[in-house]
């Protein structure tokens, strides 16, 4: 019987960083800020809610490479997770998270935030932060899963000027 190799989680490469902008631009639909804000406003400045989105994880991965891990299966990338600390305060907070369509439901994104987690403790932290959607089903259902707890509801609002 043929067997799937594992998949292992590694730290980002900057050469990673073309792949992780595609799986998020390809992941985000619907659960994006960027792209709801499309939908109400239009685009403005020629550029789409990917383009913003995937600007993010360059933010992301200029920000704190070091924070930024892959899972990864036989040199395919499959998923990822940014990350962010605030040494001041020991707040660990998680910005990105996104695992490719074809493999969800496997536990990559309870592996990855498991690995973020880990690394923030080993870094000092001393209280770990996520946010989401509202409409955003998965993560609201993984994120306590993993140990989150709900602390306080954020509405966003924006107008075209
Ligand atoms: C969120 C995301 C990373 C989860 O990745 P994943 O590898 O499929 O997640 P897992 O397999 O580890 O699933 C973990 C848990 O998520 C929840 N979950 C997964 N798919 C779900 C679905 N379709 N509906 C409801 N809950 C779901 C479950 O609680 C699941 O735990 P269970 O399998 O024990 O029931 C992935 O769905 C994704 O990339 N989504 C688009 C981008 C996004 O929303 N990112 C997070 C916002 S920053």
């Amino acid at each position: 019987m043929h067997q799937e190799a594992p998949v292992t989680i590694r730290h980002y490469r900057p050469e990673d960083l073309e792949v992780l902008r595609q799986i998020t631009v390809d992941s985000f639909g619907s659960v994006a800020l960027d792209q709801m804000m499309q939908d109400r406003l239009g685009v403005w400045n020629g550029r789409d809610w990917r383009a913003r989105k995937a600007d993010h994880i360059n933010d992301d991965c200029l920000a704190n490479a070091e924070g930024c891990f892959v899972a990864e299966r036989e040199g395919v990338i499959l998923g990822y997770i940014t990350t962010r600390l605030d040494r001041l305060n020991l707040i660990g907070r998680i910005p990105n998270l996104a695992v490719e369509e074809k493999a969800r439901g496997l536990g990559l994104g309870r592996r990855l935030i498991h690995h973020a987690l880990d690394y923030f403790r080993q870094s000092g932290m001393k209280v770990a932060k996520i946010e989401t959607m509202a409409s955003n089903v998965v993560g609201q259902n993984l994120y306590p899963s993993c140990g989150f707890e709900e602390v306080g509801r954020q509405v966003h609002f924006a107008m075209r000027l």
